[in-house]
């Protein structure tokens, strides 16, 4: 779907963005991609390795509507991944996280219906669900935003999704390059907060193509939530150093213990289908009547009990403190 199409994504230079956009690369052939973001060091690094002909490289922030109005001219779909999205910062700064997160998805919004994009698709966190931290905070009324954007797209027909997920496996700022570099330095022990602590799991390879399936699927409207592994956060830190101790240091503000991505009050408006969940609009569209049942590829899903919750502690499915290590082996060869 992506072959001859012109692709847009905000914060392009992020881990999300360089690892999409390789995919892209590789798996298609399309017309040009633009990468925006602010920084102009990380935009020049990124083309000594991502310097195909279709490439485009536009700084610019997406707290700016007209800069972002300019920039997607001609293009037919959006990958909207630029953030602030460090807890502790944004509780620090919460109105330039607010300006960002909040008011930069209306100004994506605003850009993609006025060049009349196809497809948008948002992405989201687990820290979104029932948000404690003003980060995730941002980033519900983001999904909001996203959500309700296919009421005001009118005759353009722009379709907004959304695509929710958990802690990526080594992404900059996270748990891993942390216990990674303590570990390099000779830490004699690592610093564990709770250790009743678990959270969701999901490579950035698993990330992107679920962001790629969820253009093919979606009618718009929908928050997509992968089906992921959890880990214990001791088993991480057995699974990255088997032979160090652990000090427990606490919870940081704007923590829990456990992540959620569907919470309870959102099961009467979810499907399961095989590889995800689906949690459905609950406003309704005036230009989109559908059956969220069956998505745009034709595969069905059906309704959760109404106790359903998708939560960190009680997934299923776990990783091994062995699965974690081979993970961790082949993140960082
Ligand atoms: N990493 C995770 O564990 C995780 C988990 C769940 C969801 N997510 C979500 O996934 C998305 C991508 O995350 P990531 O891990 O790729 O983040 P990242 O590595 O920190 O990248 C963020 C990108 O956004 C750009 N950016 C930040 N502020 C901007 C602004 N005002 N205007 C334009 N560009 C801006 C940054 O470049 P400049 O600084 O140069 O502008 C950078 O390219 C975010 O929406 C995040 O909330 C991430």
């Amino acid at each position: 779907m992506f072959n001859g199409k012109s692709i847009f994504i905000s914060g392009g230079t992020g881990s999300f963005g360089r690892n999409f956009i390789r995919r892209l690369l590789e798996q298609y052939q399309p017309k040009r991609v633009v990468v925006f973001s602010r920084d102009e060091l990380k935009q020049y690094e990124m083309q000594q390795t991502f310097n195909a002909p279709c490439m485009r490289y536009f700084l610019g922030d997406v707290r700016d509507a007209e800069r972002l109005r300019q920039a997607m001219r001609g293009i037919d779909y959006v990958v909207h991944a630029a953030a602030l999205k460090q807890v502790p910062a944004a509780e620090y700064n919460p109105t330039e996280c607010i300006r960002t997160n909040v008011n930069g998805a209306e100004n994506i919004i605003a850009a993609a219906i006025d060049n009349g994009v196809k497809k948008v698709v948002a992405l989201s966190t687990d820290k979104a669900a029932s948000p404690i931290n003003l980060y995730g905070a941002t980033k519900l009324l983001s999904d909001k935003l996203f959500v309700a954007a296919n009421n005001i797209a009118g005759d353009q027909n722009t379709r907004f999704s959304v695509v929710r997920y958990g802690n990526v496996a080594g992404s900059r700022g996270s748990v891993v390059p942390f216990f990674s570099k303590l570990i390099a330095e000779g830490a004699t022990e690592l610093p564990i907060t709770d250790e009743r602590m678990t959270r969701f799991w999901i490579t950035l390879d698993h990330g992107v193509q679920f962001v790629l399936d969820s253009f093919a699927r979606m009618h718009g409207g929908e928050v997509f939530v992968p089906k992921i592994p959890s880990i214990r956060i001791v088993d991480l830190a057995q699974g990255m150093a088997e032979h160090l101790p652990h000090r427990n240091v606490g919870i940081r503000p704007g923590e829990k213990l456990h992540e959620l991505m569907v919470p309870l009050d959102d099961a009467r408006m979810t499907l399961e289908f095989a590889d995800h969940y689906t949690i459905q609009p609950s406003i309704r569209f005036t230009s989109i009547d559908v059956d969220f049942a069956v998505d745009k590829l034709g595969e069905q899903g059906r309704p959760v009990s109404e106790d359903f919750e998708y939560r960190s502690d009680t997934n299923p499915h776990y990783l091994s403190v062995g699965q974690i290590a081979d993970l961790h082996a082949k993140l960082s060869a």
